[in-house]
């Protein structure tokens, strides 16, 4: 925990804190994302993940702490740090009544990508996320597992170096979880920095980190290998979050 942070780390913070009145969400949380990494964030509904990724983002001032996120530091440089990284908002913002490709065009030019090399980048992402049939079709007509491969294609049309995934996965099939998981290596797998929260289990065995969070507090992070080695006794990963929080994290959906 008090290692020092390693100067390739994507993101770092020391005693992140956000009280809401007497309530505190996220409690004092150090917490290092090395450049390269996915790191998944897990905890059960309400456990704080929300508040911390929107805290890195410049969105919500933390209470104390601070920290650096692609080198800005989080306190003062929040806007350099939005322009750059990507953001999947657990309830992300599509436009139903435009296309799949006005959808793109749209957060295209948000990000200030110029028409030529925009319309590259889409026909890219159509082709790699797999909705390339679905185009011209509304936003509000793609549901479930294209749904979210949409959003995620907006959140990366910049190609940001981080990514940050607020339960990208939640309300969708196990089948279109995984594919969800093999798009997020493929940009893991071009250098890109991925933070994912979820409450789903099964998950964290994608993750190369995880850190797991409780009412607040980041009680433990590593590798898989090594939270298992420490808090389970060699055991699961699933083992490892009851040791924690006297309870498993949630049940993983049954296979469809
Ligand atoms: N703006 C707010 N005002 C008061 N309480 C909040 C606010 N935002 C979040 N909370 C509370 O903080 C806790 C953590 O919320 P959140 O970060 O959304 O958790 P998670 O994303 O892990 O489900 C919850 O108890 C939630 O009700
Ligand atoms: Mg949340």
């Amino acid at each position: 925990m008090n290692a020092p942070i390693a100067a390739n780390a994507a993101i770092a913070t020391t005693g992140l804190t956000k009280r809401f009145g007497d309530f505190t969400a996220v409690d004092d949380v150090t917490l290092e994302v090395p450049e390269g990494a996915v790191m998944g964030l897990l905890g059960p509904n309400g456990a704080g993940k929300t508040t911390l990724i929107r805290m890195l983002l410049g969105l919500l001032t933390p209470s104390a702490g601070g920290g650096r996120v692609l080198g800005h530091d989080l306190l003062t440089e929040s806007e350099a740090i939005r322009r750059k990284a990507g953001y999947m908002s657990q309830r992300f913002s599509l436009y139903d009544d435009l296309t799949v490709d006005e959808n793109l065009t749209f957060y295209g030019r948000v990000y200030g990508l110029k028409r030529g090399p925009l319309r590259e980048r889409i026909d890219e992402l159509l082709a790699w996320s797999g909705l390339e049939h679905m185009r011209r079709a509304p936003a509000g007509q793609v549901g479930g597992g294209l749904r979210q491969r949409l959003a995620f294609a907006c959140a990366i049309l910049h190609r940001p170096p981080l990514l940050l995934l607020d339960e990208p996965t939640s309300g969708v099939d196990p089948v279109s979880r995984r594919k969800f998981w093999d798009l997020i290596y493929g940009l893991s797998d071009t250098g890109t920095t991925v933070l994912v929260t979820t409450h789903y289990m099964d998950e964290a065995e994608y993750c190369d980190r995880l850190g797991m969070i409780l009412a607040g507090r980041l009680v433990a992070h590593g590798t898989p290998a090594e939270l298992r080695a420490v808090h389970a006794g060699g055991g699961s990963l699933d083992r490892v979050f009851i040791n924690l929080a006297g309870r498993p994290l949630s049940p993983s959906p049954a296979p469809q």
